[in-house]
């Protein structure tokens, strides 16, 4: 038998994600390594620096500015290794106030998710929509839900590398201002695509392309396989190249995986760069 993870307060990890125990508000918590809490950092930062631009498409006749979240979780975390309870990227979204945004896109595929959600953001609810269910085949639901001409921001954070797929990240892209920060899991390539035929599949389905077959020899290559990512990502427009992205690194301090950010207007890309000069640990990555 598969030993368990335990968390702080939360109990044994569920199959889900989630703990065992719910948190204070009687609602399932994610159950988190701390290295969560930095890829919380950087979402934080981006969304505060990003508010007078925002400010600019909020009010009546404007476009509006979305926050959407296709794998959103609960919306609440528990660190497993101290028991902390904080907000997840969902809330830390519907949360901000200085030039909140005007729509907030939450999917999840687990029922226990969507049902926290709902409870979590009720009394926000006019501004929220929670979409249930495989957010890859829903994508064009979710799109539907995005302001057109807004200015918007996807947070794309999948457990494991199964569930990225490029063609839900084209979809998004058809929107003129969709900009994208994407947890894209070099960890879990690194681990499996030697043995695992699955993996491979994904990992074409991921970037869009098979081409790295022949390019990603070696797991010494795993920058060119992010470069890979980024020029499938500039073929729809996103011009992000030069953009370094932010390594997530777990206890022993390697790289889980990375923050890919991509956005059509080279100012988005200035304020990420900014934003990630100010590490939430002090330490300075190398980024791709
Ligand atoms: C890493 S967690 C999200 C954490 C959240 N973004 C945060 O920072 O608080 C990934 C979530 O994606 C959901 N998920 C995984 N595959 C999915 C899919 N194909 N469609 C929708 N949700 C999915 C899982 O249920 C899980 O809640």
């Amino acid at each position: 038998m598969t030993k368990r993870t335990e968390c702080t307060g939360g109990g044994p990890k569920l199959d889900n994600g989630n703990c065992t125990n719910p948190g204070p508000d009687g609602l399932p918590v994610q159950c988190v390594g701390i290295w969560a809490t930095d890829k919380h950092h950087y979402l934080r930062q981006y969304i505060g620096a990003t508010r007078s631009v925002r400010k600019k498409f909020l009010g009546p006749g404007k476009g509006g500015a979305a926050f959407i979240d296709i794998f959103a979780g609960p919306g609440m975390v528990r660190v497993r290794d101290t028991g902390d309870i904080h907000p997840g990227s969902p809330l830390i979204a519907l949360q901000h106030r200085e030039a909140p945004f005007s729509k907030l896109v939450f999917a999840d595929r687990e029922p226990a998710n969507v049902a926290a959600l709902q409870a979590r953001t009720a009394s926000d609810a006019a501004r929220v929509k929670i979409i249930p269910g495989d957010s890859n085949a829903n994508i064009d639901k979710i799109a539907s839900q995005i302001p057109e001409y807004g200015l918007n921001i996807a947070l794309v954070d999948p457990f494991a590398l199964s569930a990225l797929k490029f063609r839900t990240l084209e979809r998004l892209g058809r929107l003129p201002r969709m900009d994208l920060i994407i947890h894209f899991p070099t960890g879990d390539i690194k681990r499996n695509v030697k043995q695992n035929e699955n993996t491979r599949q994904w990992l074409t389905e991921a970037l869009g392309t098979d081409s790295w077959m022949t390019t990603f020899t070696s797991m010494k290559d795993i920058g060119r396989l992010i470069e890979l990512f980024k020029e499938q990502l500039s073929s729809l427009g996103y011009g992000s190249m030069s953009v370094p992205s932010e390594p997530i690194k777990n206890n022993k301090n390697l790289p889980l995986y990375y923050l890919v950010y991509a956005s059509k207007n080279p100012r988005g890309d200035a304020i990420w760069k900014s934003i990630t000069k100010n590490k939430p640990t002090g330490q300075r990555g190398m980024g791709w």
